[in-house]
C-alpha cells in the first residue's frame, strides 16, 4: 500500500488532542494544524515531538498548502463548535467552518489527497420528533452552527463529486471525555457537571432533566474517523451518524455522577435552555454497514475515565 500521513485539522481541539493520541499511538506518520482560536497546547502535550506542528489558520491558503503535503487522509475537525457562540457571533462561525473548509479542501484536492473525514453534528437534525435520528432525515438547521456544519457537508459531496476529493462527513452527537474544557459559558453539560459535583456544588438542569443525549465516548470518536478514513472504495460525499445509539436523560446523568462520586448532590433546575433540543439519539446502523464502526466504550466506563481525569486535575 501507499504510505499514508494523516493531517489532523484543529489538533489541539478536545477532539483534535485525543485523534493526536489515538493516530500516534498507532504509529501513524501525523502533521497537526491549529490556529489556537479554541484550541490549547495542553490538548497536544501527550504527542510532544512525536508528529509535525503547523502553527496557523487553514484559512490561509499558504497554511492549508504547507499542512496537506505529503499527506493522504485529513481528519478535518477545526472549526469553532458550539451553538450558543455561533448565534453570538454567525460570521466567525461562518469563517471558521464554511470558509476555511472550502480553502482546506482546494488545498487537498491540488495535493492528491485520498480521503477527507470531517467532523459534522448532529445539529442538522434541528428539532424534529423522529427518533431514533436516521442520516436520510431532511436537515433543520436552527443556529448558524448547524448551518455551517450542514454547508461543510454540502462541500464534501460537491468536492467528491466534481474535484476528485473523496469525502465522508461524520455527524457527531454528543461527544464527552477527558480535557473537554469545563469552565467556558459554552462548556458541555458533562465537563461542567463533574467539575461542580467534585467541589461538591449542585449542578444547574435547564428544564425538568428529562431531555436525553447521545452521549458518545471521544476515544470512539476517533476511532470512528480511523474507520472512515481507511475504508477501502469511495465514500463519496456521504453523511453517516456517529453516536452510542443511546439515550441518557439528565436526570439519570446526575444520577450517575453521584454514584460514581459518593455524593448526593439534587440538582438545581433551572428555565429550560431557549430553543433547546428535547431528545436527540441516533440510528447508527449506518456507520456500522458503511465504515464498519461499533462504538466500542460504555456510557459508564467512558463516564468513569472522565471522572478520573478531572480527579487529577
Ligand atoms: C449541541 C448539539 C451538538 C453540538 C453541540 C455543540 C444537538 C442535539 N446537539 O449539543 O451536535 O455539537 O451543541 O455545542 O443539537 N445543560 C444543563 N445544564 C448545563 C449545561 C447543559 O441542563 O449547565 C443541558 C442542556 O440544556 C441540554 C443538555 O444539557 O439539554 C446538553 O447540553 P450541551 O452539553 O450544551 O450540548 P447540546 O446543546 O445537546
Amino acid at each position: 500500500m501507499d504510505k499514508m500521513k494523516f493531517l489532523v485539522t484543529g489538533c489541539a481541539g478536545f477532539i483534535g488532542g485525543h485523534m493526536l493520541d489515538f493516530l500516534v499511538g498507532k504509529g501513524y506518520e501525523t502533521v497537526g494544524v491549529d490556529n489556537f482560536s479554541t484550541g490549547k497546547p495542553e490538548n497536544m502535550a501527550n504527542c510532544r515531538g512525536l508528529f509535525t506542528f503547523v502553527d496557523g489558520d487553514i484559512s490561509d491558503p499558504a497554511v492549508s498548502a504547507r499542512a496537506v503535503e505529503g499527506v493522504s487522509h485529513i481528519i478535518h475537525l477545526a472549526s469553532v463548535p458550539s451553538v450558543p457562540r455561533s448565534v453570538a457571533n454567525p460570521i466567525e462561525s461562518m469563517q471558521s467552518s464554511v470558509a476555511s473548509t472550502v480553502v482546506l479542501f482546494a488545498a487537498a484536492a491540488k495535493a492528491g489527497v485520498r480521503r477527507v473525514v470531517q467532523a459534522a453534528s448532529s445539529a442538522a437534525y434541528g428539532d424534529s420528533e423522529k427518533l431514533p435520528k436516521t442520516e436520510d432525515m431532511p436537515p433543520a438547521p436552527l443556529s448558524p452552527y448547524a448551518a455551517s456544519k450542514l454547508a461543510q457537508e454540502y462541500y464534501g459531496m460537491a468536492f467528491s463529486a466534481s474535484m476528485g476529493l473523496d469525502c465522508v462527513s461524520l455527524r457527531y452527537f454528543n461527544v464527552f471525555g477527558p480535557r473537554q474544557d469545563p469552565k467556558s459559558e459554552y462548556s458541555a453539560v458533562i465537563p461542567k457537571f463533574i467539575t461542580l459535583m467534585l467541589e461538591g456544588k449542585r449542578p444547574t438542569i435547564f428544564g425538568d432533566g428529562a431531555q436525553s443525549r447521545d452521549f458518545i465516548y471521544v476515544g470512539d470518536v476517533a476511532a470512528a474517523n480511523l474507520a472512515a478514513a481507511l475504508h477501502p472504495g469511495p465514500l463519496r460525499g456521504q453523511v453517516i451518524n456517529v453516536a452510542r445509539g443511546e439515550r441518557i436523560d439528565l436526570n439519570q446523568l446526575v444520577a450517575k455522577i453521584n454514584d460514581a462520586l459518593g455524593t448526593g448532590l439534587a440538582p438545581i433546575h433551572a428555565a429550560p435552555r431557549t430553543g433547546d433540543v428535547l431528545h436527540s439519539v441516533a440510528d447508527i446502523s449506518k456507520a456500522k454497514k458503511n465504515v464498519g464502526f461499533v462504538p466500542e466504550v460504555a456510557f459508564d466506563e467512558g463516564l468513569r475515565r472522565t471522572i478520573e481525569h478531572y480527579r487529577k486535575v
